[in-house]
């Protein structure tokens, strides 16, 4: 082999972000941490409490709160493999370990759609196999069990931010780790105050944002008894049009009817408006129920659209849902969706608990905020301190010090740089002033002050620079 072969071989692989997950970096990062900052400030003013949540839960937690036939928990969870497994992991089909040749020639079947499976393999299965959390109100759910928060004043108000894990096709808009910040009530009471409060908490975080051309959906689903008869109506209806419908409708006629209503497929529009609207099938309670909600968003001045068609994708939902949609987005134009979900405690083996929440999707919210131009350009400095000299360099680090306590962003070059050379790198990182400091600004005890904007300078003393640095601040926006 030629020397220049080997030197080809050696050659470290570059290693990138994998698809779908990408990295944050500044000065985009400084938005996120306003936006957080901003969540936690709004959220705190209704009387919420943050809970942090672990990435990884089970997979039968997810399978058993979202539902085994939901796109997410069928096609799109990231599945854990360990060094040992006591089952065998592939994409979508997972089972136990093949104990021979004959074994792994056998196909292991898929988990939760071959009916066949012993129920008590499944739920082994379920309960071992690790995951990477596809959202975090499963999460809240077992939490809210496992703390007896049951016995905590109620409701219990809690809210949450951090990473979610999806395998979902990438697009503007869409990741495979994406951000959610979230917020859910659970306790005793489905009084319709409790939805339209959790709804205006939202609106007022995104109003706070000043996040534009949003648009809030609401729509009532049921409950177990009204629901399941308007879910057969709707499947016999879409019987009789079935050889319009596309083929991810036509096989959700038999695994979840409701879904159909979700499509954007333009050819089935024309079918799917002239469909029954649950509205029309509501028993009285949840007739009740929703009307009350709308009051009570009318009494807090939260606009509304009513959208029928607002079925949400998991089947924890019952009655209230909605979703709200902002600019700039293209087709992921959804910022938040949420809705109620009560029994879901009780399914996971809590006390009967009512239930409801939102979650936002963190990165399509910045995006609209960047396409709106809210986004901060750049992280400029406030100050960077050009020195030359040993003993300008002292003063420069405790002038560096004392502006820092005070608040101030202070860049300090390392190394010693002729003044011209410092200024156009102040200049490069937006420092709004230079503080010059040579041989005689330190033995005269009297600074140069460069404004960079107007290119002004002044003499100053040290009191005298924390001073008028503290008064411009005061005066800018
Ligand atoms: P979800 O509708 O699945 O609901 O997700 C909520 C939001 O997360 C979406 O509206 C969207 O903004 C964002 N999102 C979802 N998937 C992605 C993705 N792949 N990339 C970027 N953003 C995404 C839930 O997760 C429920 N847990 C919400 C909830 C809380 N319901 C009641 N409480």
């Amino acid at each position: 082999m030629s020397e220049g072969a080997t030197k080809k071989e050696e050659k470290p692989r570059k290693f990138q972000a994998i698809r779908g997950t990408r990295d944050l970096l500044p000065p985009e990062t400084a938005l996120w941490n306003r936006v957080e900052q901003t969540a936690h400030q709004v959220f705190a003013t209704f009387g919420f409490g943050e809970i942090r949540l672990p990435a990884v839960e089970t997979l039968g937690l997810f399978a058993r709160s979202l539902g085994a036939e939901t796109d997410i928990v069928g096609k799109e969870m990231f599945l854990l493999a360990e060094r040992e497994p006591s089952v065998v992991v592939h994409p979508g089909r997972f089972g136990p370990p093949p104990q021979s040749e004959q074994d792994r020639r056998d196909e292991v079947p898929p988990v939760f759609s071959e009916p066949s499976m012993r129920e008590s393999v499944e739920r082994q299965i379920a309960e071992s196999v690790l995951v990477l959390r596809p959202e975090a109100t499963a999460s809240v759910c077992r939490a809210y069990i496992e703390h007896n928060m049951q016995q905590m004043p109620q409701p219990v108000k809690l809210y949450y931010m951090g990473p979610m894990f999806r395998r979902e096709r990438p697009q503007k808009g869409r990741y495979r780790q994406f951000y959610q910040i979230g917020a859910e009530v659970l306790g005793g009471s489905d009084a319709p105050a409790i939805d339209a409060e959790v709804i205006e908490m939202v609106m007022t975080f995104f109003d706070r944002l000043e996040l534009q051309g949003i648009q809030l959906d609401i729509n009532s689903i049921g409950d177990r008894n009204c629901r399941p008869k308007y879910v057969e109506l709707l499947r016999a209806e879409l019987l009789k049009v079935k050889d319009k419908l596309g083929a991810d409708s036509q096989r959700r006629i038999e695994t979840n009817p409701l879904r159909v209503l979700d499509s954007k497929l333009e050819s089935e529009q024309p079918v799917i408006a002239k469909l029954p609207r649950i509205a029309d099938h509501l028993c009285e309670d949840c007739k009740t129920h929703y009307a009350e909600v709308k009051r009570q968003l009318d009494l807090r001045g939260v606009k509304y659209h009513e959208n029928w068609r607002l079925v949400r994708g998991l089947d924890y939902y019952m009655r209230t849902t909605f979703e709200i949609t902002a600019q700039g987005l293209g087709s992921q134009n959804a910022v938040c969706g949420g809705g109620r979900y009560d029994g879901l405690v009780e399914l996971l083996g809590g006390p009967p608990t009512k239930g409801i929440g939102f979650a936002i999707g963190e990165d399509r919210l910045i995006l609209s905020l960047q396409e709106s131009g809210k986004a901060p350009a750049q992280q400029g400095r406030d100050v960077y301190i050009a020195w030359m000299g040993e003993r300008a360099q002292a003063t420069g680090i405790r002038a560096a010090k004392d502006l820092r306590k005070a608040g101030f962003s202070v860049e300090l070059p390392s190394v010693e740089q002729k003044f011209g050379k410092a200024l156009g790198q102040a200049d490069k990182l937006g420092a709004k002033y230079a503080l010059i400091l040579g041989d005689n600004e330190v033995s005269e005890g009297l600074w140069t002050l460069k404004t960079l904007a107007d290119g002004s300078q002044a003499k100053c003393t040290e009191p005298d620079l924390l001073e008028y640095l503290r008064k411009q601040r005061a005066l800018s926006p």
